[in-house]
């Protein structure tokens, strides 16, 4: 038996108990095995009453998002207007991509309730279980030259991490360049995508992944102990619409700001929520490991790392494996 199928006849009992012995044999399945699948649709977000000798009622479905629900609270400009909401999908990514090329304006967003290939930097696989998180990709076309795409990289945790607090009382730290961290483990991952033509960039895909409301059981184990939701963090559940338009509207800020006064303004945000300054890092660059004490961002974001020697090498790309006191 599924948790589908105990669904599918909960469902059917159209608001009134479906007794335990009924379930039992309509699925041929033992009571606990009955009780193990009620207690996996709770997971699932289903609020299921349970009454000795009247048996299980659905009372509740897991929220959804909407799009009568998101555009009334949208106060942005232009972030967010455009919005493609999906049920599911291999990835956001992919979805704007192909809207960009039709000509999509800035601002545009996709959102999924899940999605089947869901991917991270370095070519990982991203968790996005249905109707659990914000798996989210808006279309930027912003008038900077190629080489200064890592400042958006940078722009865009400052936004989540802005976002976030607004909505949940947690204490976000950035890990560079774009991880976000609820102590010490990762709530929420950035991706930025480009398509550049002869040096000049076309538009900038960001996507957005934040594991909202995914319990543990969500995870696949050897993630636990580097990865986190928003629930388990706080031990609430969190309105994702709130969270997205509260989103927009830091990006939407953030983005106009850098448009207008360039990077200095975001770096120093940037540098105030980062969790990776001044302490010993190990970080694997395309080059090979370094070690040392990253100390500040530099003019075109990237990461200013002193070295044992007391010189500078200034990274664009790694992977920080070890981040110590
Ligand atoms: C990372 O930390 O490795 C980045 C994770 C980015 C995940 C988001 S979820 C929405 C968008 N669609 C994807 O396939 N990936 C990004």
């Amino acid at each position: 038996m599924s948790k589908e199928n105990l669904l599918s006849l909960l469902e059917a009992g159209a608001g009134e108990y479906v007794s335990g012995e009924e379930i039992s044999g309509k699925l041929n399945v033992s009571r606990t095995a009955v009780w193990k699948q009620v207690r996996k649709l709770e997971a699932d977000g289903y609020l299921i009453e349970a009454v000795p000798r009247l048996g299980y009622k659905l009372v509740g479905k897991p929220s959804r998002l909407s799009i009568q629900e998101l555009l009334p609270k949208l106060k942005t400009k232009q972030f967010g207007h455009q919005l493609r909401l999906l049920d599911v999908i291999p990835s956001t990514q992919d979805e704007l991509r192909r809207l960009a090329e039709q000509g999509a304006a800035e601002g545009t967003l996709v959102i999924a309730e899940q999605q089947t290939s869901g991917r991270g930097r370095m070519g990982r696989h991203w968790v996005s279980p249905a109707g659990k998180g914000v798996w989210m990709s808006l279309l930027l076309r912003p008038p900077v030259p190629l080489p200064l795409t890592p400042q958006l990289t940078l722009l865009a945790a400052v936004a989540l991490s802005r976002a976030i607090s607004r909505i949940v009382p947690v204490e976000i730290g950035i890990k560079w360049p774009n991880d976000l961290l609820v102590g010490g483990k990762k709530i929420s991952g950035i991706l930025l995508e480009s398509a550049a033509e002869d040096e000049r960039l076309r538009y900038v895909v960001v996507g957005m992944g934040i594991s909202v409301n995914l319990d543990a059981e969500d995870y696949p184990e050897e993630l636990l102990i580097k990865a986190i939701s928003l629930k388990m963090a706080t031990g609430t559940i969190i309105n994702r619409s709130e969270l997205i338009v509260s989103i927009l509207e830091q990006f939407e800020q953030l983005y106009e700001l850098y448009l207008e006064q360039g990077f200095a303004p975001i770096r120093s945000l940037w540098e105030a929520h980062s969790v990776t300054l001044n302490k010993q890092t190990l970080l694997h660059t395309p080059q090979g490991p370094i070690e040392g004490i990253p100390r500040n961002l530099d003019e075109m974001g990237g990461l200013r790392v002193e070295l044992a020697d007391g010189s500078f090498r200034t990274i664009y790309s790694a992977e920080i494996s070890e981040n110590r006191n």
